[in-house]
């Protein structure tokens, strides 16, 4: 008892005073084995705060993750797997890339998208490729290049200058062709179809396409307006001799916007059969007009 004739609290490192000394009522807050289930309690709390504090945040951190997904990567994927195409990452040596047909009916691009009359076409493997005169990046199947070099050096005698522009494209090319430049110009797939072929639908694929400029007038390179060189001119009238053909003239039967730069090679038994299928649909055409 202190002055005031209170019991002085016991604390538990005083253990000279007896605890006789403390009132009943409040010797619970000093006897240790008592005291010790409250502080346990009072951790478990903020452990319980804690743990579900955490819980919460990686729940957050998942749903932004899920939300922040680029829609573009989701519509890639999913053209990927309608068209039953395994494309590859781009690799320092160049590997064949299968275009297979997938096991199930799935439906084609073309029929879930209804984006004009694209033909699949597999890729030329890259021992099958020579790079073409004027451009050693741009690449056509042997057979092909070397036509076309006869072309652009007999075209370069009648005071022509043919300039390659595109050749040999992979999948991962023409995919970025498509979707990238689709999504830059915030084009719709049907709009963006009429000027370019979804990857395992481009004619380049195959070694036998290419796009060709005239030196003279590059402000056409890729532009309906090519029609009106003297390079347009000049192939019309001789690009036959050489196996070429143009792939989408004006109103052509696959509904492809017209492309007067974009020649295929037909001069041999390969590249005719590969092209058979759109060379049909030309002649059904030339039939029903
Ligand atoms: N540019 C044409 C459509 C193709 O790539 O086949
Ligand atoms: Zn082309």
């Amino acid at each position: 008892m202190n002055k005031l004739g209170l019991f002085k609290k016991k604390s538990p490192d005083d253990p000279k005073l007896p605890v006789d000394d403390i009132p009943e009522a409040v010797r619970d807050e000093y006897e240790s084995p008592k005291q010790q289930p409250i502080k346990s309690q009072k951790k478990w709390q903020i452990w319980k705060f804690l743990g579900i504090g955490a819980i919460a945040l990686i729940i957050t951190i998942g749903l932004h993750f899920q939300l922040h997904q680029t829609p573009d990567k989701a519509f890639v994927s999913q053209i990927k797997q309608n068209l039953g195409i395994k494309l590859v990452e781009p690799s320092p040596t160049p590997t064949e890339v299968e275009v297979t047909p997938s096991p199930s009916p799935t439906p084609s691009i073309q029929q879930q998208e209804n984006i004009l009359g694209h033909l699949p076409y597999k890729e030329a493997t890259w021992q099958e490729l020579t790079p073409v005169f004027g451009n050693q990046n741009i690449r056509l199947r042997s057979n092909a290049a070397e036509k076309f070099n006869a072309m652009t050096e007999a075209a370069w005698a009648a005071n022509i200058n043919l300039v390659p522009l595109s050749g040999f494209r992979t999948l991962a090319d023409q995919e970025y062709l498509f979707f990238e430049i689709k999504a830059k110009r915030g084009q719709v797939t049907y709009k963006r179809a009429e000027v370019s072929a979804p990857p395992g639908y481009s004619e380049h694929h195959t070694g036998y396409a290419i796009d060709i400029g005239d030196a003279r007038s590059p402000e056409s390179y890729l532009e309906v307006s090519f029609e009106n060189t003297k390079a347009f001119q000049w192939l019309q009238e001789n690009a036959g001799n050489y196996g070429f053909e143009l792939s989408f003239p004006r109103n052509n039967p696959q509904g492809i916007s017209y492309e007067p730069w974009h020649w295929r090679f037909v001069g041999d038994g390969h590249s005719s059969e590969i092209f058979e299928q759109a060379r049909s649909l030309k002649e059904e055409q030339q039939t029903n007009n």
